[in-house]
């Protein structure tokens, strides 16, 4: 490491506190998925270097900030979501070095950098999970139940399938909500705190303006580690509290660290966030995380999952705007991740939905969170073999896109939800490689191939093949993220509804009126201005415009 990296680079606009109303409260903010976005050196898995040279695409684009997701030194046994040592970066994306440049081209682009930090568990080969005495005080092991201790502790599930339990050699068990190889933290002892606390101050040190909380709602365990006397536990996921999800007292842990994200911005002079992935059962609890003492913002995947259908939609941004005004912060929008089938594939295989469900969230008020491919109308990859499959939910014979939400049973999930349509609920097909250029794989994603195998039909969707194609879905996200930046307001103003047909929502935004036909067929209606963006060529003829089916029109009044 040199000396350069204890100087942080200045973030865009730096504001002159790191209080008041901030960047974030209206960003559009890319989700770099780091093995899959680009790859510098040929081996196949995306890297810090790639992710750099591509960053002037991302400018382009027109987003003010970008997260990446775990880059960490790790085993790599959930993606890199396992991670053994959270201050060094893994050989496979680089070196600590790549992670400054990364960072200092980003704040010279005008871009703002998030990271992921993983504090509900580590790798099995961190440091205090590998030292017996450490492991015993800082992670969560209990004697087993039965005769000899051979049955686990309680009935808590994985996440990712099987019993969140594994025994040791030792003959006791420690609790894993995911993985084996992801031991989760006992946070009861200070230490962990401490040492996470010093965590975040190494990155904001080398320049990041944020952190996306991994499992935020998960710290915390019930007292006595309750059973849940219930044999589905995948469906309660975020449809319940649950003894070790959404537990009050992980919010005494987010008050401390906007303690110390304030702290730090205010000695810079500039807002540092924390965001939190957080599966709540109600909006209301999902705001708890961002009261004006918490976190700034929190996933909203009561959006994500809501399927497409008018009232459903109406009532879900009711609710998320409803509860998070109740504590001050903005929305956040995102309808895409590394966790869940990409939007075009869950809406139904439609492309024509998935662009007018994004041009949707684009006039919502509140932040929008992207995921990176979807700009490109990328679809779900469902025809994986399993000889390249590296979801470990996969191996544990789990039922799917486990780390993320409700519904994960394929087989009984409504139409919709997270995992409608994708390759029996597993996360791989959502991970496979951006096609940059070219007609073949790897479509210009490095110089070798790529980690998982890139359909043969997608030299079309190529950035290369998009740009400048005014009906291609790079550049509706283009144009609409450029009106987004020209329309004050848009971000973060007010947002009333305005009478629609059935099937139909409009609502006025400051500077446009935004209508949505969520049926399958045109419908006809008073033109309510002119067009400035839609997701299907609208007409307006003798002052009637017809919307057609499964399109968003964003219009001048
Ligand atoms: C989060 C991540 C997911 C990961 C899980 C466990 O939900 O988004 O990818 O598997 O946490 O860390």
């Amino acid at each position: 490491m040199t000396q350069e990296l204890t100087s942080p680079s200045p973030a865009p606009q730096a504001p002159g506190t790191g209080r008041g109303p901030g960047w974030w409260r209206d960003a559009v903010i890319y989700q770099v998925y780091v093995r899959s976005f680009a790859d510098s050196d040929g081996d196949g898995i995306g890297d810090l270097r790639g992710a750099r040279e591509r960053l002037p695409y991302l400018k382009d684009l027109g987003v003010d900030a970008v997260w990446l997701t775990p880059f960490y030194a790790s085993p790599q046994a959930d993606g890199g979501y396992d991670v053994a040592d959270y201050r060094a970066v893994d050989p496979l994306f680089g070196t600590l070095q790549d992670a400054d440049d990364l960072i200092r081209t980003a704040h010279d682009l005008g871009l703002r950098v998030i990271v992921d930090i993983v504090p509900n568990h580590t790798s099995d080969r961190h440091p205090w999970f590998q030292d017996p005495e450490l492991a015993r005080q800082r992670y969560l092991f209990r004697p087993g139940k039965g005769e000899s201790g051979e049955l686990p502790p309680n009935d808590w599930e994985s996440v990712f399938g099987g019993p969140a339990w594994t025994r040791t050699d030792r003959g006791d068990w420690y609790l894993h909500l995911f993985a084996p190889e992801q031991p989760d933290l006992n946070w009861d002892n200070p230490e962990v705190h401490t040492e996470f606390e010093a965590i975040m101050r190494f990155w904001l040190d080398l320049g990041v303006d944020g952190f996306r909380v991994d499992v935020a709602h998960g710290m915390i365990k019930a007292p006595g580690l309750p059973d849940i006397g219930h044999g589905a536990q995948a469906q309660l996921i975020g449809a319940q509290v649950l003894p070790f999800f959404d537990q009050d007292g992980v919010h005494a842990i987010h008050r401390a660290w906007r303690r110390l994200l304030d702290g730090y911005g205010d000695a810079l002079g500039r807002q540092v966030i924390g965001v939190a992935e957080a599966w709540a059962p109600t909006a209301e609890r999902l705001a708890l995380y961002v009261r004006p003492d918490e976190l700034h913002q929190a996933f909203n995947f009561q959006f994500l999952n809501a399927p497409w259908q008018a009232d459903a939609l109406r009532s879900v941004i009711d609710a998320s705007l409803a509860a998070t005004a109740s504590v001050g912060a903005p929305t956040t929008w995102v309808l895409s991740n590394h966790d869940v089938v990409r939007h075009t594939t869950r809406l139904g295989g439609s492309l024509a939905r998935a662009r007018a469900a994004t041009l949707l969230m684009l006039a919502l008020p509140g932040s929008a969170y992207l995921y990176q491919g979807e700009e490109l109308g990328l679809p779900e990859v469902t025809d994986l073999p399993d000889e390249v499959r590296q979801d470990p939910a996969f191996f544990r014979g789990g039922r799917a896109t486990g780390a993320a939400g409700p519904g994960t049973d394929t087989e009984s999930a409504p139409d919709g939800v997270a995992t409608a349509g994708g390759q029996d609920g597993f996360r791989d097909g959502c991970r496979v490689p951006l096609p940059w250029s070219g007609e073949l794989p790897p479509y210009g994603f490095g110089p070798g191939g790529s980690w998982l195998p890139q359909p043969a039909d997608w030299s079309g969707l190529t950035v290369a093949a998009q740009t400048g194609d005014p009906a291609s879905t790079l550049e509706l996200y283009r144009a609409a993220l450029e009106l987004r930046r020209r329309l004050p307001g848009l971000g973060d103003g007010a947002m009333s509804w305005a009478p629609a047909p059935d099937g139909v929502l409009a609502f006025t935004r400051p500077g446009l009126l935004c209508t949505v036909n969520t049926l399958g067929h045109d419908v006809g209606l008073p033109a309510p201005g002119t067009p400035l963006l839609s997701s299907a060529p609208v007409t307006v003829d003798d002052a009637t415009a017809q919307l057609p089916g499964d399109s968003c029109t964003w219009w001048a009044i």
